[in-house]
């Protein structure tokens, strides 16, 4: 659904395509954020692996108590940048990256017993304590695709219930458990009911519990009392300290994608080649799919004028999808894709020599524009040889 927007004033001057990141909105989220961690004493992560612009950590870690970090360099740029707790979780290390893991991170999260296993002689020789976990797989899907559920079939992701049998948990102070993408608090709730009675004896003897990601707290219609009731609980009930990294919640509606109609082609219908590309710049649309929100349009047929809204690259199916608007696109129009702070700027590439968007941050209450980072030749060649 398009939820309107309040970043009107685009100024002339403001590159295209652009990433803005408004911070105000960005404020908003971790009120919410930390309104949950004053009313349970839970601590919050920033997942960087959705949004790590961290010109903006000095803003986010006045709330947030630290990172996760997927591997090595995101545990690098939390410890140098963020600067506060960093925790780690890769679904599999390699040495190298291990020993540089444990430089950075304060918690490392294993996937196997078996990396547990191989590493834990690194960890023990380490200067400084690092706190080790293990995740688990409740065998609980609340996910229904299956790409983005760590609980389906056949899933690497977690250790089972029954693969713990015969396994000592010495060494180990901490489980880690992520199953979620995009959701409520009931979801959460439906989990642990599982996860529970699976790993009950083990929540006995854990000091932390990491309930990831993929809640979605600074949502209109989040329960958050919901959220508080079930974290108060299982902190009365196991005595443990809760952890959630969340990604998406920490940066949602708090940014946009600004791009310009480059052309219009016609081929049975109106087609707005933009420079922004769904390969490059969006690739999640392709990916998920997904039909990312456009300011100021509807559904294709519901305005005055409908036309597809496609990328530059040569790939066939650089199509981010089809809208409609009050009034027909033209050569220089701009386009506003709504929601795009979360999972976008991380995953562009440079795919057919496109450049990267510019990244902005944009503050409403004096309605200033700050760029941040432009990108050309020279970010696209210095990856290739
Ligand atoms: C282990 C882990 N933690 C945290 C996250 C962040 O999830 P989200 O951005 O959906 O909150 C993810 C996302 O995939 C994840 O895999």
């Amino acid at each position: 659904m398009d939820r309107d927007y309040p970043l009107i004033h685009i100024p002339d001057n403001i590159p295209s395509p652009c990433f803005v990141i408004d911070e105000s909105a960005v404020k908003n989220n971790l009120t919410i954020l930390e309104d949950v961690q004053t009313r349970t004493g839970c601590k919050i992560l920033l997942a960087l692996k959705a949004f790590a612009l961290f010109d903006l950590f000095p803003v986010l870690r006045n709330t947030l108590k630290g990172v996760c970090a997927g591997s090595s360099h995101e545990a690098r740029l939390g410890k140098e940048e963020f600067g506060r707790q960093v925790h780690t979780f890769a679904v599999a290390y390699s040495e190298p990256d291990f020993r540089d893991i444990i430089k950075f991170s304060d918690y490392v999260t294993f996937n196997s017993f078996s990396m547990w296993h191989r590493f834990k002689y690194i960890i023990n020789q380490a200067k400084k304590e690092i706190k080790c976990g293990i995740r688990v797989n409740p065998e609980h899907s609340e996910v229904m695709t299956a790409l983005y559920d760590p609980c389906a079939p056949e899933s690497r992701l977690g250790m089972r219930r029954s693969q713990f049998n015969g396994e000592s948990l010495k060494g180990i102070t901490g489980i880690h458990l992520h199953t979620l993408c995009e959701q409520n608090a009931d979801a959460l709730e439906r989990t642990l009911k599982v996860f529970e009675t699976g790993f009950k004896d083990m929540l006995n003897n854990i000091t932390w519990l990491n309930l990831g990601g993929g809640h979605h707290i600074t949502r209109d219609d989040y329960d958050i009392d919901l959220l508080c009731h079930i974290i108060n609980r299982l902190k009365r009930q196991y005595n443990v300290e809760i952890y959630l990294e969340p990604g998406e919640a920490v940066v949602l509606n708090a940014g946009v994608l600004i791009g310009t109609v480059l052309d219009i082609v016609y081929n049975d219908i109106n087609i707005a080649i933009l420079d922004i590309s769904a390969a490059t710049h969006m690739p999640d649309v392709l990916e998920m799919p997904y039909r990312p929100g456009v300011h100021g349009s509807g559904l294709a047929g519901e305005k005055a004028y409908t036309c597809r809204l496609a990328g530059p690259s040569c790939l066939a199916g650089d199509i981010i999808g089809d809208y409609s608007f009050d009034k027909e696109l033209k050569v220089g129009s701009k386009v506003i894709f709504l929601d795009m702070a979360h999972y976008t700027m991380v995953k562009t590439n440079t795919f057919n020599g496109i450049n990267l968007p510019s990244i902005a941050c944009y503050n409403p209450l004096n309605n200033a524009f700050k760029i941040i980072r432009s990108f050309g030749y020279e970010d696209f060649k210095n990856r290739l040889s």
